[in-house]
C-alpha cells in the first residue's frame, strides 16, 4: 500500500549522511506512513551501496540509480514520478534542511485540501541561514531577485530546495518543466502559473557537516539558462538563442583575427579569412560544448573526437564561407562586411550539421 508521504533525497556523494538523515527523518516523521526514495547520479563514494544496505534492513527505503549525470532538478522529478504517495517532499541529502518542519508541512496539507505546495523558507520571519558570509548572502539574494522575473506569485525563498507538494500536482506539471539545472522549486512554481496555492514555512539552513557542496560555479550558468528558457523558451528555442549568443562571441574573434592578419599584417583577404574562420570555429566549438549543448557536453577523449568531427562537418561550411566572403570582397565590399557575411552563412551550415550529427539530441 502506498504511504502518505514520499521523501525524495537527491544524492551525489553523500554516503556518510545517509544513515544520519534517515535517523532524523524517523524521528521527525514518527507516526506517519512515509518512505524515502534516494535518487543517485552515479556517486563515486559508495552512496548507492550504502542506500542499498539500509534498504535491505528496512522496508521504506528505495533507490533510483541513474548513470550519466543529469542534474539535481531532473533527479527530483524522477523521484516524484516514482512515487505513488499522496504527497511528495524533496530534501537535500546533506542534513542542511531542517527535517523537523516536515510535520508542519503535512499539517498544512491536512488543513487545506486546495494547497499545492508547502515550502521550507529561509527568508520568512523565523527562518535563517546560519553562518553565511555576506558574499554568499548577496549572491543568494541576487539569484532570488532574478528568479522573481519568472515567478507568477510572490515567494520569499524561490531558491529553496526543500518543499512538499501533492503528487498529482507534480505529475501534472512534469511534462512542462524545464528540468534544467538545479532550481526545481522555481521551475515548479513558474510552470504552475498564477493559480498556484502555496505556503512558506520558516526553517534555518544548517551548515554542512560531512561531504562537500556540489553546487558551485557550474550551476550558476545552469540557473541562468533555466531562467532564459523560462523567459523566452516559448517563442524561440533556447538552444538557438544560446547558439546565436555564442556565435556573437565567435564573430568578435573572427573579426579581430581577420583585422589582425588582413589589415595589420597585410595578409591577402582570403587567407586571412581562412585563418580567422578557423580560429572562430575552434573557439565556438568549445563555447558551444560548454553552453549551448551543456546538457550533453563532451569531456576528455570525446571532446577531442568531437572536435575532429566538428572540423570535418564544418569544412563544407568553411568552403561556403570563403566563397561568399571572397566574392563579396572582390565586388568591393569592405573587409569586415565581407568577413561577417561569410561567417554568418558558414555558421548557419555549422549549426544545422552539428545539431544533426555531432551533439545529436538524444530522444
Ligand atoms: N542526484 C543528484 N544529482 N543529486 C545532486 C546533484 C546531481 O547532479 N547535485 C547535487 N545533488 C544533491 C547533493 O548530494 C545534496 O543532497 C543536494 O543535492 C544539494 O546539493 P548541495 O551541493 O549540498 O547544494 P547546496 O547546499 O549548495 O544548495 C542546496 O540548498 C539550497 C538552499 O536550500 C540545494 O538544495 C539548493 O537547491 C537549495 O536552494
Ligand atoms: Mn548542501
Amino acid at each position: 500500500m502506498s504511504p502518505l508521504l514520499t521523501v525524495i533525497v537527491p544524492t551525489l556523494n553523500e554516503r556518510p549522511n545517509i544513515r544520519p538523515l534517515l535517523a532524523k527523518l524517523d524521528q521527525a516523521l514518527a507516526g506517519v506512513a512515509w518512505e524515502a526514495i534516494f535518487v543517485d547520479d552515479a556517486s563515486q563514494d559508495g552512496t548507492p551501496d550504502e542506500v542499498a544496505a539500509v534498504a535491505a534492513e528496512r522496508p521504506n527505503v528505495r533507490l533510483i540509480e541513474r548513470v550519466g549525470r543529469r542534474g539535481l532538478s531532473s533527479a527530483c522529478i524522477e523521484g516524484m514520478l516514482a512515487s505513488t504517495a499522496k504527497l511528495v517532499a524533496v530534501i537535500d541529502g546533506d542534513l542542511q534542511h531542517d527535517e523537523s518542519i516536515l510535520p508542519r508541512m503535512l499539517a498544512a496539507f491536512a488543513a487545506d485540501s486546495a494547497l499545492d505546495l508547502a515550502i521550507g523558507s529561509r527568508f520568512v520571519p523565523g527562518g535563517g541561514v546560519g553562518e553565511w558570509s555576506a558574499g554568499r548572502l548577496t549572491v543568494s539574494r541576487f539569484a532570488s531577485q532574478l528568479g522573481r522575473l519568472v515567478l507568477p506569485v510572490p515567494l520569499a525563498d524561490p531558491m529553496s530546495g526543500f518543499f512538499m507538494l501533492r503528487r498529482e500536482v507534480a505529475r501534472r506539471l512534469a511534462p512542462r518543466l524545464s528540468a534544467r539545472g538545479y532550481k526545481i522549486l522555481l521551475d515548479l512554481v513558474a510552470t504552475a502559473g498564477p493559480g498556484v496555492k502555496l505556503v512558506e514555512i520558516p526553517y534555518t539552513f544548517r551548515d554542512r557537516q560531512a561531504g562537500e557542496s556540489k553546487l558551485s560555479s557550474r550551476v550558476v550558468l545552469d540557473y541562468l539558462i533555466m531562467l532564459a528558457d523560462r523567459l523566452v523558451g516559448q517563442w524561440v528555442p533556447i538552444r538557438f538563442v544560446l547558439f546565436v549568443a555564442m556565435g556573437m562571441v565567435g564573430l568578435t574573434f573572427h573579426l579581430a583575427v581577420l583585422g589582425l592578419f588582413h589589415v595589420l599584417v597585410g595578409q591577402g583577404f582570403r587567407p586571412a579569412q581562412f585563418i580567422a574562420a578557423g580560429t572562430a570555429m575552434t573557439v565556438n566549438y568549445f563555447l558551444n560544448n560548454a553552453v549551448t549543448y551543456r546538457d550533453q557536453r563532451k569531456q576528455g577523449a570525446a571532446l577531442l573526437r568531437g572536435l575532429v568531427v566538428f572540423y570535418l562537418l564544418c569544412s563544407a561550411g568553411l568552403y561556403i564561407n570563403l566563397e561568399v566572403a571572397g566574392s563579396a570582397f572582390d565586388k568591393g565590399a569592405a573587409w569586415w562586411f565581407a568577413g561577417t557575411l561569410g561567417a554568418l552563412v558558414g555558421a548557419l551550415w555549422n549549426f544545422a550539421v552539428n545539431t544533426a550529427f555531432n551533439w545529436r539530441v538524444q530522444a
